[in-house]
């Protein structure tokens, strides 16, 4: 993956975005392992690049990485326990919607990834080839955070043992 082509990229498109008061908060909630949504919603932008090179899909750019940022802007931590973390992965993707949409001016495009990232967990498929790359962007990397949280609660567990031994 060409991070440095891809930062260039996405701070062309997203420099406000990435400025916000919305992203400082994304800077301080965990989505997965020790991924920041914020670090989240920036792998995932990358990946969208990189799998619409790879595969030379035609995209709208500026409206991929505007959407593939704000895919998770639903600015609380999942984690903390509350009414909301029990039905996060159904609602998220609404609540994303409407922050996003009160802090920024969405086009349909981005509309459509944001609300509809999290298919087939919520029902309807996403329209537009930039919402279907997000969509599995988003798996790709959330597995990726997940298992690198996995290794490395083991390795410390390891390292516990060891020093005990
Ligand atoms: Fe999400
Ligand atoms: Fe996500």
């Amino acid at each position: 993956m060409d991070n440095k082509k891809y930062m260039r990229i996405i701070k062309k498109h997203g420099k406000d975005i990435l400025a916000s008061d919305g992203m400082k908060i994304e800077k301080t909630c965990i989505q997965h392992g020790i991924f920041s949504v914020y670090d989240h919603s920036l792998f995932v932008t990358r990946m969208c690049l990189h799998l619409a090179d790879i595969f030379s899909i035609r995209v709208d750019t500026c409206a991929l990485v505007r959407g593939a940022l704000l895919h998770d802007y639903f600015l609380y931590d999942w984690h903390i326990p509350s009414k909301v973390k029990n039905t996060h992965g159904f609602t998220h993707p609404n609540t994303a919607f409407r922050n996003a949409s009160r802090d920024f001016k969405l086009g349909i495009i981005e509309s459509n990834m944001i609300r509809r990232h999290m298919f087939p967990l919520t029902p309807i498929p996403p329209k537009y080839r930039e919402s279907v790359l997000l969509c599995i962007a988003d798996k790709i990397c959330a597995g990726y955070e997940t298992i690198d949280g996995f290794k490395r609660r083991f390795k410390k567990r390891f390292r516990r043992l060891d020093t005990n031994a």
